[in-house]
This record gives structure tokens, sequence and C-alpha cells, in this order.
């Protein structure tokens, strides 16, 4: 082995003995260890992580407002220092080893740009367009699910950050508040995530409640056919001694009692996955409704030329931030395929990993159209509320804009595929 390789492995080993600490895990640290990963754990190199060497930022004090952030992880360090465990644990969790949640961030870092000199940047224009609709910036929030779990406020405070700062929201089936009081903070209607249930009236039912709400678009996800198998959060949830019977019944009652599936046949979790999913559901989903219909968890070539055959408006690539399949391959790894298969047919979204600006910006070279966060945002709202989850939006806006300039890349629409190489 090379010295090189030496090193990776005490690393690795010293990193592995972190992670089963006590004192890590007790403040709620090891998911933080984990989805940033080792490449820049302490290392000189940096990883588009943290500013700080990973040791420092994930061991230094959290920041005592949303005002004091310098990026968006460090609302993550604060999130969970203020989140209850198990609550923590449901936002950090991936699957499996988390290799998938690591490959999210790690397939960046195999990208670099390439700038371009001599370009007047004092103007930007951010502007992205997504079914006739113009947006200032690509920037959108991802549909995230029981957002009570991480403040008082939930989806509201999401909301109205989202209006304040203008940002096109995605709000998820299994949101904590009812899409009408959502769409009423928002000041506009938002997209709704829909999970396809094993029962059609649901799904009926659904569709009539955010078309009356007005909601323009519905994003389907087809990631989630059964249940993964999330260790963080169950290692979370043990170290969590609250009594958690006063805010959580049994499932199959507190699925019921989800404010989108009250007064629907919604019998309970079995309902939930929808295993004998096919096209056929995709179809039959155009037909019932006037809505866009986007496709949220489309990673190959092959599904993507599948959304073409049937209809569908838009695709979202993602892989549900680690959390579905355990494929080992980051969103960023499968955008150029569908993007080649899309060939500019439909608007082609992205999530997973984004945490800089840079990431913003290699996404919209290889043929996003925009790009949406989860973590981020949910860090943000645990840890300050509404005032969190605007100041990772400003962070965010911020450092597209300047990655922009840098760049010499003034307009949005004008980012192509040579600005970013492979290493
Ligand atoms: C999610 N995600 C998700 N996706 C979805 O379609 N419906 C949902 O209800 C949820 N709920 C949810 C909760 C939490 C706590 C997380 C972290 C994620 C997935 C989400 O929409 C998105 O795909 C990922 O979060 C993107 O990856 P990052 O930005 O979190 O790395």
């Amino acid at each position: 082995m090379t010295d090189h390789g030496e090193q990776l492995r005490s690393r690795r080993a010293f990193l592995r003995f972190l992670a089963g600490s006590p004192l890590l895990a007790s403040l709620g640290l090891t998911a933080c260890m984990r989805e940033t990963g080792t490449a820049g754990f302490g290392a000189s190199t940096g990883s588009g992580q943290g500013g700080a060497g990973a040791l420092d930022g994930l061991l230094g004090e959290a920041i005592s407002s949303a005002a004091r952030a310098l990026d968006v992880f460090d609302f993550k360090t604060a999130a969970a220092q203020r989140l209850p465990p198990a609550h923590y644990g449901y936002l950090a969790t991936g699957v499996d080893g988390e290799a998938t949640l690591r490959a999210n961030r790690e397939g960046f870092e195999r990208l670099f740009l390439r700038p371009r000199r001599l370009v007047d940047v004092t103007e930007l224009d951010t502007t992205t367009t997504l079914f006739g609709v113009d947006w200032e910036t690509p920037i959108v929030l991802a549909p995230a699910g029981s957002q009570r779990a991480f403040h008082p406020d939930a989806e509201l405070a999401s909301a109205r950050a989202a209006r304040a700062k203008r940002h096109l929201q995605i709000l998820s089936t299994v949101t904590s508040t009812p899409v009408e009081d959502v769409v009423d903070a928002r000041g506009e209607p938002v997209w709704y995530q829909l999970y396809p249930t094993s029962r059609w009236p649901v799904t009926q039912a659904l569709l009539r409640r955010v078309e009356d709400a007005g909601c323009p678009v519905v994003a389907l996800t087809v990631d989630m056919p059964a249940p993964s198998n999330r260790e963080t959060v169950e290692r979370y949830r043990r170290l969590d001694d609250r009594d958690c019977t006063a805010c959580h019944p049994a499932p199959d009652v507190a699925m019921r009692n989800k404010p989108m599936y009250r007064g629907t046949e919604m019998t309970g979790v079995a309902d939930f996955f929808a295993s004998g999913l096919t096209w056929d559901f995709v179809a039959r989903l155009r037909d019932a409704t006037d809505m866009k219909v986007v496709l949220k968890g489309i990673v190959t070539r092959e599904d993507a030329g599948r959304c073409l055959e049937n209809g569908v408006d838009g695709i979202i690539v993602s892989n549900h931030g680690g959390r579905a399949e355990e494929s080992g391959r980051g969103t960023i790894e499968s955008l150029p395929e569908v993007v080649e298969a899309v060939g500019g047919a439909i608007p082609i979204m992205i999530d997973g990993g984004f945490r800089r600006g840079t990431d913003v910006f290699k996404a919209l070279a290889l043929g996003a159209n925009a790009i949406c966060i989860g973590r981020p945002y949910l860090w943000g709202l645990g840890a300050f509320g509404q005032p969190g989850v605007e100041k990772v939006l400003d962070i965010l806006r911020a450092e597209l804009e300047t990655v922009m300039r840098l760049m010499g890349a003034p307009t949005l629409k004008g980012i192509g595929s040579s600005f970013v190489g492979e290493t």
C-alpha cells in the first residue's frame, strides 16, 4: 500500500473510532461526520464542506443566531445540538452504511470548474423558468415530511421564508401542516409532492384537494416502493430517553392523522408503500389531473426515456437524499445521462447533497434547470425556525452569485457544460 493509502486507512480507522464515541453520539454528531465524509476530515485539502477543518467545525461552538452563520453547515451543528436526538436522527439519516448519502457529496468533488476571464459580471441574471413561470433563483425547497419535528411552526416557517426570499417550495404529502395553510403562508400555491399510496381513492382525494388549493404541479415520488433501511434514525432513537407516546400515537393512527390523509380512505402504514406501482399509474395520474406531472426519483437514462414516452412534464433527479436505495451513486453523477436522454424536451431538476453555490453551479452546467435542497433548510428550521431557513437561502444564493461572477458566467442560462470538467 502507498503512503497515501496508509494515511487514508489510518484516517478511516480514526473516524470509525470517533464515530463510535458516545460523546459524539450524545452531541448528535456522528451522522454529521458520516455525511461530511472522510475526505475533508481534518484534511488540508478541504472538500467543499464546512469552511473549518471538519473536526473544528464539528466540535466548535454552535452559532447562537442565524445571522452568525457563515455557511449552511453552521446550521447543521446548531440543529444537532438543539433538536431531540430522535428528531435529529430523522433529519440526518441515510440508509444502510450511508454510502449513497456520502456519494451525493463526493460526486461534487470529482467535478472542477473552468472559469472564463474578462467577462463583464457587473449585472447577474439568475432567473430560471419552470412551466412558464420565472423564478429569480434556481434554488428550490425540496419536499420534506413532518417538519413539526424540527420546529413548532413547521412547514409554515419554511413557507414564510420561501415567501420572504421568493423561492419555489414543494410541499410533502406527509406535511404536518395542511396544504391550505401552507399556501396561505407562502402567499401563492406551492407545488405538491405525491406519495402514491396503494389506494387510488386516496390519491384522487389528495389531487382534488391540492388542485382546489391552487397547486400547479404535482411531483410524484417514485423511489420509495418499499421501506428503506434507516439505521441512523434508529440509533438516534435509542439515545432519546423521552416518552414519545404523548406526541406519537401508534404508526397506523399517526398515518391516518396526517393532515393530508384526514377524511380519506387511508387505513395506515400498509397503504403508504405502493409496491405495485408501475408506469400505468403515471398514465392514470396524468388523466386524473390538469396539474403538470413531475417524477421525483429518476436517476437513469432508461427511466428518463420512459418519462418522455409517458408524457411526463418534468423530472427531479433524486435518490431521496440517500434515504431510498443504497445505490452508492451521487445524483450529480446521474444527471448527465438523464439530461442526455431528455434532450431538452422537459425541465430537469435535481437534489441530493447541495450545500454550496458551487454545487448549484455544477448542476446547472451539467444541464439542470433548477436544484432542490432538503437538509440545509431543515437544519436552518431546526436551529432557528423561519430566520434560519431564510439565512440558509440567503447564503446559498450569495454563494451562487459569487461563483457566477468569479466564473465569468453572468447569466444562469449561459452556464453550459464547458464550465465543468471531471477529475
Ligand atoms: C425528505 N425527502 C422527502 N422526499 C419526498 O419526496 N417526500 C418527503 O416527504 C420527504 N421527506 C423528507 C424528510 C427529510 C427529513 C429529508 C431529509 C428528506 C427527500 C427530499 O425531498 C430530498 O430529495 C432530499 O432531502 C435531497 O437531499 P439533501 O438536500 O437532503 O441532501
